[in-house]
């Protein structure tokens, strides 16, 4: 409120310094325009009366004594003469003459002082019949300052008919006077050629000086007319004046004041404005402050309690002495303030009673809460099962390949040895027991001539059909034994087919392995250190992005070792799929990262490779439990099938983010972060 005072009062000050700024100028030219009026207007009516006078006197020239009783009633009057025109042309004749004794005696002068006067300062008659009025200053070096003035006149009576001049010398004390009034201008009076007819400066009336020459003295007398106003430069100042002509004697009054000058009284007075407006708004303040004083004070006690009742700390009455409305308004706030508590113990007793029922509720949900969780608990073990049992019968169905395998391998087996070499074997037998017996019916003899026999088949000697028939055994032996090396190694990669499944299936006969919040970094950390020799082998570099938050934020719930598997799995396609693209510079990236998605915050792991791709018409089969695109030794298609189980249990899934055909796969495998 203060400052708004201020401010507009400010405003108000600015705008009038301005305003009186820019009219300084014609504020001077008014002053002296006023000037001059009211002085030509005074020295007017003075010459008028002299002028009235002066008739009078031309009427009754002839009577002596009347004149002098008219100078007795005008101090001002020192002579009178009156001049008619004389026989010769240009010639004048004074006809009438009166003195003013007094003033003769009071100055000690002679009467024919005034005839030297009027010697010293000629009437120029024809003007004065040419204007009507003439006047001039006549003051004598030395003398008392003197003012000539002449009228022509002209007498109408039957014997003395024609154009006269009155010729008048008045003192001047008067005019002096009016014109030395105080002020910032100096006011003067010039006769019709510019000479000094009155001034304040005693000096130039004395000498009878002429101003001719100061520019507003030469305006005045080449225009005279009623009023002007003028600026002009004397002695190299600056000057403002006006001029105004007097309606008699060609006289003009002249005001003039220096325009610097002017301008100090006018900042004198713009400053005392100043200083008044400022005084002003001084008082004003003081009265205003301490008027919204004693309107601020109850209204802080009422604001004071307000914000004490907003946080229930306004326990008391609120005590206001004056007697407006704001006594109404505090009265109208205690009884609020009353009501307001009443109704807060009721809310407080309301909201004791609902806090109690809230917290039997939340017990009751707890409950329902937690049967709810050992229902869903007992799901997903039911769930688990029922997979496990799918699984369970493919897996069945991919040991069953090998097992027929396996068993055809051995029926040929079989067969072999009790057909091929059992009869090998007899005749090997036979062969041995024959050289045996006549070995020791006959020793060397005998053994030598049975061998030269000849053979009853053949007809050859015995012994050389015995050794056809050891050599054709021995042949039949190693060919037999490379076959049944071939059918081992066979037997020994179906075993390990077999095994392979097998160990796929154990991860998830163990329903629900140990769940525990565990950052997923170990079980990454875990499936390096498995796989560490498959990059080393495989020259494929290992390359770990994991998000920059502290290793709280990648907790998720699940068993680490199973966690380890389907990593396992990620990446072992991934090596293999980079092996498959023969890259030189292959690279298996594993990326950790924090997000935050619509179902809520969760755990993300990208294993991204550089290999060959997933071809599209593949994309929907790659998780089918047996789909593989891999050679009977080197995968099952149980992997991602498995994976995308174990993860599904923990609440996440497993998807292809991208892939590209020659350019690499990307695998995202995410969790619910724990909260
Ligand atoms: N990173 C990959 N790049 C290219 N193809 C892939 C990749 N991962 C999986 N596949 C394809 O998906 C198929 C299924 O993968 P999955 O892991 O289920 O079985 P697998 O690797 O063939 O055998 P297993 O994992 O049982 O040894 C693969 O045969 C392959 O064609
Ligand atoms: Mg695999």
């Amino acid at each position: 409120m203060s400052a708004l005072v201020l401010v507009a009062t400010g405003t108000y000050l600015a705008l009038a310094v301005s305003l009186f700024k820019e009219d300084k100028v014609s504020l001077v030219y008014e002053l002296n325009a006023s000037n001059v009026k009211t002085l030509s207007a005074e020295v007017e009516s003075g010459f008028l009366k002299i002028a009235d006078k002066i008739k009078l006197l031309t009427q009754g020239h002839a009577d002596e004594a009347w004149a002098r009783a008219v100078f007795e009633a005008e101090p001002d009057l020192i002579s009178y003469s009156l001049y008619r025109p004389g026989s010769e042309a240009g010639t004048w004749r004074r006809v009438a003459s009166v003195r003013n004794s007094e003033y003769l005696k009071l100055y000690g002068l002679a009467p024919e002082e005034i005839d030297r006067v009027r010697e010293r300062f000629p009437v120029p008659f024809a003007k004065v019949l040419a204007k009507g009025s003439w006047a001039a200053n006549a003051t004598m070096p030395g003398g008392a300052p003197i003012v000539t003035l002449a009228l022509a006149v002209a007498i109408r009576d039957k014997d003395d008919a024609g154009e006269y001049v009155a010729v008048t010398d008045l003192r001047m004390d008067r005019l002096l006077k009016l014109l030395s009034e105080p002020g910032i201008a100096t006011s003067y009076l010039v006769d019709a050629e510019g000479r000094v007819v009155a001034h304040p400066d005693a000096s130039l009336v004395t000498s009878g000086a002429t101003l001719a020459d100061v520019p507003i003295v030469r305006d005045a007398v080449q225009s005279p007319v009623a009023l002007r106003l003028h600026k002009f430069d004397w002695l190299g100042k600056a000057w403002l004046g006006a001029h105004s002509s007097v309606a008699i004697g060609g006289l003009s009054v002249i005001s003039q004041v220096e325009e610097e000058q002017a301008f100090r009284a006018a900042r004198l007075l713009i400053r005392k404005s100043v200083l008044f407006g400022l005084l002003f708004v001084t008082a004003a303040l003081l009265v205003s402050g301490w008027m919204s004083r004693s309107f601020t004070v109850p209204l802080e006690q009422l604001l004071a309690a307000t914000e004490k009742l907003a946080r229930w700390e306004f326990a008391g009455t609120l005590h206001v002495k004056t007697r407006d409305e704001i006594a109404r308004l505090a009265r109208a706030f205690n009884s609020m303030a009353s009501d307001l508590r009443g109704q807060r113990a009721q809310l407080d007793a309301h909201r004791t009673e609902l806090e109690l029922k809230v917290k039997e509720r939340t017990a009751a949900l707890e409950e329902r809460q937690k049967q709810l969780s050992e229902a869903q608990e007992s799901l997903i073990r039911t769930t688990r099962l029922a997979s496990l049992g799918e699984l369970a019968g493919v897996a069945a169905h991919e040991v069953l390949n090998p097992v027929n395998n396996m068993n055809i391998r051995l029926e040929r087996i079989r067969k072999q040895l009790r057909e091929a070499e059992e009869s090998d074997l007899k005749l090997m037998n036979e062969i041995v027991s024959a050289w045996q017996k006549a070995y020791s019916s006959g020793g060397w003899k005998g053994l030598e001539g049975e061998l030269l026999k000849a053979s009853p088949d053949s007809g050859k000697p015995l012994v050389e059909e015995d050794f056809e028939n050891l050599m054709g055994i021995s042949r039949d032996l190693l060919k037999r034994l490379e076959e049944k090396s071939a059918d081992l190694e066979f037997l020994g990669r179906e075993i390990a087919r077999v095994t392979r499944i097998i160990n796929s299936m154990r991860s998830l006969s163990r329903v629900g392995g140990e769940r525990k919040p565990l950052d997923v970094h170990l079980s990454l950390k875990d499936t390096e250190v498995a796989l560490a020799d498959a990059f080393q082998k495989r020259k494929i570099a290992l390359v770990r992005d994991y998000g920059p938050e502290a290793r709280e934020a990648y907790q998720v719930i699940a068993d680490r070792d199973e966690l380890v598997q389907v990593f396992s799995n990620l990446v072992r396609n991934g090596l293999q799929a980079v092996s498959a693209a023969n890259r030189r510079a292959g690279e298996i990236r594993i990326a950790t990262r924090r997000a935050n998605a619509e179902a809520g915050a969760r755990v993300e792991v990208r294993i991204s490779d550089n290999g060959t791709g997933i071809p599209q018409g593949d994309l929907a089969r790659i998780f089918e439990p047996t789909f593989t695109t891999k050679t009977v030794e080197e995968g099952t298609g149980l992997g991602l099938s498995i994976s995308r189980r174990l993860v599904r249990a923990f609440g996440g899934d497993i998807e292809v983010e991208k892939t590209a055909e020659g350019e690499g796969t990307t695998f995202l495998v995410w969790f619910p972060a724990v909260p």
